[in-house]
Formats: structure tokens, C-alpha cells, sequence
């Protein structure tokens, strides 16, 4: 009896321990590179993902840490090789196979991703991986990929959850699950069928010799980031991105609201495993500058991973500047700091308000080089935003500190109280804060207090005053 329970304890602390990374390396950090998706959508070619790889390089994206080549939905044949049951490349669009496209990439000193789905077919219609698992990451790792995306169309009738949870239909205060039974409370998300799904591909990844970073795409499905690290090393929070500011578009969502759902779930967020926002709009749409900054600022700032979407040959050079901003990226990819930066005052509306047009407004967290803050203006006109040093964790007030602006790597010089920075519609300031001399201003990055309506939270992140 003793003996099998120390077993089953072992055997999951293995699961566990393998799971950080078979190489002990991959996926500590939020994934930096390109996917094809909001740039091409299925009108792939090997071209593109050489030029992409070549830009990557040329353009010094790089040498800024960015390092996957991901190819997304629509480079298989429509069905599976009769006889070995295997996905097969479209030699139209990859005439040398992944696996010759793999060797080019891994040739350039990048690495290269690959994408498929956790039910009968992907979202475009081709062939999925579910019920062939282990064909399919067996194949992948023979053709030298280091990387999956796992997209959740299609999924069979007898692998539905017994239970529904779509963030979509999650208000902050009540779910109202169109077409579907909330679960009772307490309920565990990881015995649900999606994460059996999802943990099924986990378990034959682990199986190969290379070492996959294993990306879900559920859109926070099934309350996907309370077993997602233990699953993969990313996981998507909510639908599909669009390069609009707010609202949706057909089935894709705009910043805010994204950013507002993401926000709610940022402690599951951490070293090894983390919450994504979805890929990259940054060139993409008509985007002001000051929306390219906030889209690009509060995704490093969330450490969500960050995979360029568009067509990096003809990139605005302003554009290519903020996917290049070094404190930026420094932020997200922090060794020391694992945690998001998290909400330390809200803004226009009360606390822990779930709301698709503004959402929490100040953050801040640390790094090895000091505190950062974060303000984000959600209005369509100017305003003057104040960050306070006794509203932020681990900040005195009245002491003096030295800031810099993150965007510019300008000093703005040293402040006793706070820093007020005027900042146009849509436009987010990203300030780096150390005490006076550059010192840090906490010995330790663990030494930074928690914000209290952290403490207060209750499990299932409903706001405390709806409680
Ligand atoms: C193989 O599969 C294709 C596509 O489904 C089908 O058209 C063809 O008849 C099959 N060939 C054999 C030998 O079964
Ligand atoms: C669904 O049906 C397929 C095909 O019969 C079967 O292989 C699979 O195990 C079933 N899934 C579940 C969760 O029962
Ligand atoms: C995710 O798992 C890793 C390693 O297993 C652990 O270090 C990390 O703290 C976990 N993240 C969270 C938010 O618990
Ligand atoms: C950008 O603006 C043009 C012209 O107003 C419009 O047709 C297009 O749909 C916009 N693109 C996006 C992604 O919103
Ligand atoms: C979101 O917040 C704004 C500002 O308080 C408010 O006017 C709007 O009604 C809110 N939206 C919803 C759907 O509650
Ligand atoms: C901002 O302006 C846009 C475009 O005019 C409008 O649709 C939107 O409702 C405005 N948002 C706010 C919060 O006022």
C-alpha cells in the first residue's frame, strides 16, 4: 500500500521534473520568434519561412533573442500516408519536405516550428493529431522540429468535456455558458477530456529524442492554466488576436479585450510555463504607434510569448524598432524574475472590474536591474498618468528614485514622489525605477511584496467585491 503510493509520487514527480525541459533550458523563458499565421494565413511556401529566418538574422532580430521559425496551419497534404498513417508535407509548398525546410532553418543557427491540432482535423481542415499522437511526434522529431503549436478545432463528439468553461462566456463576476454546463465548484480541470487531450501529445513529445517546446492553443478552454504546466510550456488565454484596439472582429478579439481576461490569470504565469496572449500584431492592420507600443509593451510585460506575425521584408523601420527594444524584451526574458508584471492600481474602473474596453491600466514587477512600471492609457484622449512610489511594490514613498524610460533608454532623472508622464490615446509608458546611482531597490527579486488584492484573491479569481 505504502510502497505503491511512494511509486505513484515518484512517477509523478518525473512527469513533473521532465516536463521543465528535457534539455533543462527550453521554455524557462516566454518563447521569442515568428509564426506564419498573422502574416500569411495558409498561403505558405518554404520561401517565406527562409525569408522570414534570413530577416530574422539581417534585420538583428537574432542577436535580440529571437530564435523560432514557426510554421502554422495549412503545410500538410489534406490526408494521412495509407500505409504508415503519417502527415505529409504539401512538396508544393515545402518541396524538400519539414524536414528539408528544418535543416535550411537549423542551418541559419534558428529553429523551427510546426503546428497541428487536438482533434480530427485542424482548423483549416487538415489532418489532426488526435489518436495518432505518437506517428505524429515521432515524425516531427525525425524531421528535426523544435517546436509545436496545438490548435484545438475539430474536436470528435465523444471527446467533448463533461463540463464547459470558454472564457468568453466568463464575465469576472458569472459564467453564462451558451450550450454548456459551468462545473460544479472544486472541480478538477485536469481530469477533463481536453486535458487528456492535450497531455496525450505531452506524453509522446516527451517520448522523442529532441527536445520540443510544446505550445497550447485551446483559447483557455477548460480552465487551461490550472493544468497547462503541467502539460506544455505555453498556453493560450483567450480566441484569436486581431490587430484592432477593442472589440472583436468575427471570431477575433482586439487588446483590451485580451488583455482584460489575461490579467485575471497572470499568477499561473511563472518560470517554465506561461499564459499567452496569441501572436504578434506589431505591422500588421492600422495600428498607431502608440497602439504598436502598448500591444507589444503589455504582452513582454505579461511575459507572454512573443512570435512576430508579419512579413518581416517589408517591416516599417518603426515597427521593427519596438520588436527590437532591447529593455523591453530584457523584461520578459528576465533570468532571475519569473513573474508577470501584475496590476498594482487599476484605473478607470474599480479593482478587479472585468471589462472588455479598460482594463487594469498600472502594473509593475522586477527585474535584475529594478522595478518596473507600467501604465497603460485605455482612453481616446491624452491624459496625464502618475506613478506613485507608495502605490508600487517594494517602492518607499518620499524616497528619491532614478527612472528611465524603457522605450527611449533615456534618463528622465530622479524623483522624490512620483513621475508624471503625459501620454497620448492608446500609448503605454515603460519605466525602468532604481534607487539614485542605478542600485536596485530591493536586495532580493523575491523580496517584492505581493500587492494586496493578491493576497485577497480567492481561488476562482472572482473580483473580491462580488464575492
Ligand atoms: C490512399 O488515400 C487516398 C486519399 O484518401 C485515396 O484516394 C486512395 O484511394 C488511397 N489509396 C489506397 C491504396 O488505399
Ligand atoms: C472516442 O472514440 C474513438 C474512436 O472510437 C476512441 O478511440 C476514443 O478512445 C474515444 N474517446 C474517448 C474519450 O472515449
Ligand atoms: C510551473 O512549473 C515550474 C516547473 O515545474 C515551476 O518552477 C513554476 O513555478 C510553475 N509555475 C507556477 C505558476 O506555478
Ligand atoms: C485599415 O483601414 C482600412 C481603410 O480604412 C480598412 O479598409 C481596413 O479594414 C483596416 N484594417 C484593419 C485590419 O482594421
Ligand atoms: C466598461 O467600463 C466603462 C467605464 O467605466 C463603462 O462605461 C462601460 O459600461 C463598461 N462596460 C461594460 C460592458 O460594463
Ligand atoms: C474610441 O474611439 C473609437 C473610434 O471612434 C470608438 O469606437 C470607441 O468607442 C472609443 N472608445 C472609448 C473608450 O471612448
Amino acid at each position: 500500500m505504502r510502497s505503491s503510493t511512494l511509486l505513484a509520487l515518484t512517477a509523478h514527480v518525473l512527469t513533473a521534473a521532465a516536463l521543465v525541459a528535457k534539455d533543462g533550458k527550453t521554455g524557462k523563458l516566454p518563447a521569442l520568434g515568428f509564426n506564419s499565421w498573422n502574416a500569411f494565413r495558409c498561403d505558405i511556401h518554404e520561401d517565406k519561412f527562409l525569408i522570414a529566418a534570413q530577416e530574422i538574422i539581417d534585420l538583428g532580430l537574432k542577436d535580440a533573442g529571437y530564435e523560432y521559425i514557426n510554421i502554422d496551419d495549412c503545410w500538410s497534404l489534406l490526408s494521412r500516408d495509407n500505409a504508415t498513417k503519417r502527415i505529409q508535407p504539401d512538396l508544393e509548398k515545402f518541396p524538400d519536405g519539414i524536414s528539408g525546410t528544418a535543416d535550411k532553418v537549423h542551418a541559419l543557427g534558428l529553429k523551427i516550428g510546426i503546428y497541428s491540432d487536438a482533434g480530427d482535423l485542424t482548423c483549416a481542415g487538415y489532418p489532426g493529431s488526435l489518436g495518432y499522437e505518437e506517428i505524429d511526434a515521432e515524425t516531427w522529431d525525425e524531421w528535426g522540429v523544435d517546436y509545436l503549436k496545438y490548435d484545438n478545432c475539430n474536436v470528435p463528439t465523444n471527446w467533448t468535456d463533461e463540463y464547459q468553461y470558454w472564457p468568453e462566456y466568463w464575465y469576472g463576476d458569472h459564467e453564462d455558458q451558451v450550450g454548456g454546463t459551468p462545473a460544479p465548484a472544486g472541480y478538477d480541470w485536469s481530469t477533463s477530456k481536453t486535458a487528456l487531450r492535450y497531455n496525450r501529445m505531452r506524453d509522446a513529445l516527451l517520448a522523442q529524442s529532441r527536445t520540443l517546446l510544446y505550445s497550447l492553443c485551446n483559447w483557455g478552454h477548460s480552465h487551461v492554466e490550472q493544468w497547462g504546466n503541467q502539460t506544455g510550456q505555453s498556453w493560450r488565454m483567450w480566441g484569436d488576436i486581431v490587430p484592432i484596439w477593442e472589440g472583436k472582429d468575427d471570431y477575433s478579439w482586439g487588446f483590451m479585450p485580451i488583455i482584460n481576461h489575461g490579467v485575471f490569470f497572470l499568477e499561473w504565469s511563472n518560470f517554465w510555463g506561461h499564459n499567452d496572449l496569441d501572436m504578434l500584431e506589431v505591422g500588421n492592420g492600422n495600428l498607431t504607434a502608440e497602439e504598436t507600443r502598448t500591444h507589444f509593451g503589455i504582452w513582454a510585460a505579461l511575459k507572454s510569448p512573443l512570435l512576430i506575425g508579419t512579413p518581416l521584408d517589408v517591416i516599417p523601420e518603426e515597427d521593427l524598432a519596438v520588436l527590437k527594444n532591447w529593455e523591453i524584451l530584457a523584461f520578459n526574458q528576465d533570468p532571475t524574475w519569473g513573474a508577470p508584471a501584475l496590476p498594482y492600481k487599476w484605473g478607470i474602473n474599480p479593482a478587479w472590474t472585468w471589462n472588455q474596453t479598460h482594463p487594469a491600466e498600472f502594473y509593475s514587477g522586477g527585474s535584475e536591474r529594478g522595478i518596473h512600471v507600467f501604465m497603460m492609457n485605455t482612453l481616446n484622449k491624452t491624459v496625464t498618468k502618475s506613478a506613485v512610489w507608495g502605490e508600487i511594490p517594494g517602492l518607499k514613498a518620499g524616497k528619491k528614485y532614478e527612472v528611465t524610460d524603457m522605450w527611449t533608454h533615456k534618463k528622465l532623472g530622479s524623483f522624490s514622489k512620483k513621475l508624471d508622464v503625459k501620454l497620448a490615446a492608446h500609448d503605454t509608458a515603460a519605466l525602468l525605477v532604481t534607487e539614485v546611482g542605478g542600485k536596485h531597490p530591493f536586495p532580493k527579486p523575491a523580496g517584492l511584496p505581493k500587492p494586496k488584492i493578491y493576497e485577497t484573491k480567492p481561488k476562482r479569481w472572482l473580483a473580491p467585491e462580488l464575492i
